[in-house]
């Protein structure tokens, strides 16, 4: 692998946005400044007129996830080609609880799938989704091997990944914060659905999913994780969030002391239920589903005002077809790609339209997320010592997202028409250039597990 220089950029991260030029050496940034000479051999890189950024992290994805007897149109290779194309270089992936085994086999399953198809490098959090005697011991053993966050449930009851004790709960919470293992959940209420869906007289209509998990359901979910984060004095992540109900629980814990982490997605800033009307609704189905354009407005301040410290995609996708196989909101396979489209839709959205200034947003791609999720300053920084991975991004091409010019596996995207400013020109990952002049040049495998440290929500 030769060298690269990087030359003529301006270097946008956490820190600001200046003038800098980057050697990249042994799959580490080497040097970071102005008017550096190229090595003996290096190549250099023309990116005048370009942002230079830290690879970016989409710290919540399913790629080849299994459920509902089908598996999502990304696996881990298809996953990985796409997030380059929009920048993204690492990963934080999911593993789902398989309860007959420990929870470190769990994970060592998963990541024996991922290792010979990811291209982009990866962290895992681990499903928990039952209590066993032991499971501080096996809490322990995750935490040691490079896993430190969980991911817990409060739904989905009916398929086995919801916590229901609330004493395990509690139990789990404790463990977790002796252990300094960050909690990640998915916060919707499960007996306000069933609540809700034992008196509905309604249609299962794709729209209606909106109705049959309205955003009390997620505040309730957020109040119940948040008081046991309260009373154990341990910091809390809460993954997607996606409504202004939500975000004033938030604000309400926050306002006693809870410590949040607060992650919440391109869809639920900037697409509304309305796109579940129509003969194509179910591509617009995910859980916990779309909301108002309030909600959009009210996400998109608290993105703005720093309320939010994390975007990341929640990338599940499946085909068109799979997406359509159902029009009953209940069997519709949920969730939707994203990955790609990730950072344009931030810039376009947000730091075009002058509201975030861009290195805010680049800090929530990539400093953020690898501080919660304990690889930084491995991942998420163009700093010495650093692994190299770079965008080269031009922050005025305009363009249009379309189904076919996004490279997920899924055949579309679900910003198909949005008009955006800012293009991808090159990725690298670890001194390797992944993305070049709109070619793919990663390979399956080429990617590596990231050993988590203790997440510096912890600090
Ligand atoms: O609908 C979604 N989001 N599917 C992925 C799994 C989850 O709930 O995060
Ligand atoms: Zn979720
Ligand atoms: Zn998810």
């Amino acid at each position: 692998m030769s060298d690269l220089l990087i030359k003529g950029g301006v270097l946008v991260d956490g820190e600001g946005r200046r003038q800098a030029d980057v050697l990249i050496s042994n799959s580490k940034f080497e040097k970071v400044g102005e008017k550096l000479d190229p090595s003996e051999g290096c190549r250099v890189i023309d990116a005048k007129g370009l942002y230079v950024l830290p690879g970016m992290i989409d710290a919540h994805t399913h790629y080849h996830l299994v459920s509902r007897g089908t598996v999502t149109a990304d696996s881990f290779p298809e996953g990985s080609r796409c997030a380059a194309f929009g920048g993204v270089t690492t990963v934080v992936d999911f593993a789902d609880h398989d309860k007959r085994v420990s929870l470190l086999d769990s994970a060592k399953i998963r990541l024996a799938e991922m290792s010979g198809g990811m291209a982009d490098d990866y962290a895992l959090h681990e499903g928990v989704y039952g209590m066993k005697d032991d499971i501080g011991l096996e809490l322990e053993h995750l935490k040691d091997f490079g896993v430190s966050a969980i991911k817990l449930f409060t739904t989905y009851k009916n398929v086995g990944y919801m916590i229901d004790n609330p004493e395990e709960l509690d139990r789990l919470f404790s463990y977790c914060k002796d252990l300094k293992i960050l909690v990640c959940v998915h916060c919707e209420a499960d007996d306000l659905i069933q609540k809700i869906n034992g008196s509905w007289t309604g249609t299962y209509l794709p729209k209606d999913h909106a109705l049959l998990r309205p955003a009390e359901v997620e505040a309730k979910g957020i109040q119940i994780v948040g008081e046991l984060a309260l009373k154990h004095h341990m910091p809390l992540y809460i993954v997607h969030l996606s409504s202004a109900k939500g975000l004033a629980v938030v604000r309400d814990l926050r306002s006693r002391g809870a410590k949040l982490v607060v992650e919440t997605t391109p869809h639920y800033l900037f697409l509304d239920r309305s796109k579940l009307e129509g003969p194509e609704g179910p591509l617009y189905v995910m859980t916990p589903p779309l909301r108002d354009k309030e909600d959009n407005l009210a996400l998109q301040g608290a993105l703005c005002n720093g309320e939010i410290q994390n975007v990341a995609t929640d990338h599940c996708s499946f085909t068109y077809s799979q997406k359509l196989e159902s029009n009953d909101c209940r069997t519709i396979y949920p969730g939707i790609p994203g990955s790609e489209e990730l950072f344009v839709l931030l810039h376009t959205f947000a730091v075009r339209t002058g509201r975030l200034a861009v290195e805010k947003a680049v800090q929530m791609v990539t400093e953020n997320p690898a501080k919660s999720f304990g690889i930084y300053p491995k991942k998420g920084a163009i700093k010495p010592g650093s692994d190299a991975d770079a965008v080269l991004f031009d922050p005025n091409e305009n363009w249009t997202i379309t189904n076919s010019n996004i490279h997920s596996a899924s055949g579309y995207s679900a910003y198909n028409g949005f008009q955006v400013t800012g293009k991808v020109r090159m990725t690298i990952r670890r001194g390797e250039i992944l993305v070049e002049n709109g070619q793919y040049l990663g390979h399956p495998g080429e990617g590596i597990f990231l050993k988590a440290a203790t997440s510096q929500a912890y600090r």
